[in-house]
């Protein structure tokens, strides 16, 4: 006899970058081409030994970096975040509209779990980044897919004929994962002003502030006193200080709402980890500058993905920043069989855009995520020269 299965979570698809790594266990690798892995957007470099001996001292040092915590995270590190977010991007921002979770895809579970229920809607853009619309589906959410223009940007316009009696978010992600896209401050302003005339909230997910190729604040909402009626925003600590392990996210939201996400994050972790915390707040008084280097690497890199596809004939870059490229491929092959064959043929693991989309969505059968963080230069020459000589029928 077999145990009852929620048929929400039967119907929500498998985790994606797990299915990429059965892939590259099932495949044998073309001789002499070591793998290229731009399949997952983590750091794979330890943070600088500086941060990892911060984490070491609070463990053998801290008795209290052992035990439970408040479940909304560690004060110094709530007040941290409030003063460098309103020092980032102006306005007032105070330590009780902070909480600190295990990581943001916890932060966007515990937020959307307080705004949406069983048969409520969601607007995610498409493509989408998976694990949002995995929880939509668990938690019987209908993910609404907004489409984007072919700038990779959506438009608030078409977000508004799509919203119905039930629609209780719109979620943003910028810089977006997958595509890179860097959506413009007036766009993102648009939307909140959509959000807030319809009683709506704007979740806005920044998990690649720091890696934002614009030198001014990405937008301009927390300058808006009423931005706790309408916005609630989502940092990620894995990227920029390479903690993904320690498992480290951010809300900034209404402390109404944070009184409602401590519900959520008490039931489910009852605190975040204290070492995570510790390396999180020792990283952000330290490692600005650091940070800026890998910003700037980054920017390096980005670079040199959008002058190697430049040269690719039939590839279009239609999206490209943080950690991303978005391409569209030139091949007569949905893009799960692309990315299979180009496995096979030239050892580089790479997501289809299937897996950012709505089944049968042309947007995902056509394109592919390049995931180019850990590529350096030299990489990305190889990546581009190993595209090149894919042997695939093209459309
Ligand atoms: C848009 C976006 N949100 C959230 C996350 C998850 O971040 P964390 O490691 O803090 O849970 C990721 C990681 O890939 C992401 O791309």
């Amino acid at each position: 006899m077999t145990l009852p299965l929620n048929p929400a979570m039967a119907a929500t698809e498998a985790p994606p970058v797990m299915e990429a790594r059965r892939w590259l266990a099932e495949t044998t690798l073309p001789a002499g081409l070591p793998l290229i892995n731009v399949s997952q957007a983590a750091p794979v470099d330890p943070p600088p030994a500086a941060l990892r001996q911060a984490i070491a001292a609070a463990a053998l040092d801290d008795p209290a970096a052992h035990l439970y915590g408040p479940v909304l995270g560690l004060p110094a590190l709530r007040a941290e975040v409030a003063a460098r977010w309103q020092g980032a991007y102006g306005g007032a921002i105070a330590p009780a509209q902070v909480a600190i979770t295990q990581g943001c895809n916890q932060a966007f579970c515990a937020v959307m779990a307080t705004l949406a229920g069983a048969g409520d809607a969601v607007l995610l853009p498409v493509p989408w980044y998976f694990n949002h619309k995995m929880w939509c589906d668990m938690a019987g959410v209908d993910a609404v897919p907004l489409p984007c223009g072919p700038d990779m940007v959506p438009d608030p316009a078409a977000a508004a004929a799509l919203i119905g009696p039930r629609t209780r978010a719109i979620v943003l992600v910028t810089p977006n994962n997958p595509t890179g896209a860097e959506y413009p401050a007036d766009v993102v302003a648009a939307f909140f002003r959509l959000a807030r005339d319809r009683g709506l909230a704007l979740i806005l997910d920044e998990t690649y502030r720091d890696f934002d190729s614009r030198a001014a604040p990405p937008h301009g909402l927390f300058a808006d006193p009423t931005w706790p009626g309408t916005l609630i925003h989502l940092y990620s600590f894995s990227k920029a200080y390479r903690l993904t392990g320690h498992r480290v996210g951010a809300i900034i939201a209404d402390a109404d709402r944070l009184a409602q996400v401590e519900k959520f994050l008490d039931t489910v972790a009852i605190c975040p980890g204290q070492l995570g915390q510790v390396a999180a707040l020792w990283g952000m008084r330290n490692l600005a500058q650091w940070v800026a280097g890998e910003r700037a690497e980054i920017l390096d890199r980005r670079a040199a993905v959008i002058a190697g596809f430049a040269g690719l004939p039939g590839w279009r870059l239609t999206g490209c920043g943080a950690y991303f490229a978005w391409a569209e491929h030139p091949f007569a092959l949905p893009s799960e069989a692309v990315a299979k064959a180009t496995l096979a043929q030239q050892g580089i693991l790479m997501l289809p855009g299937t897996m950012f989309a709505p089944p049968g969505d042309p947007v995902g059968a056509g394109a592919v995520r390049i995931a180019f963080a850990n590529v350096d230069r030299s990489g990305i020459g190889q990546l581009v020269a190993r595209l090149a000589a894919l042997d695939l029928p093209r459309a």
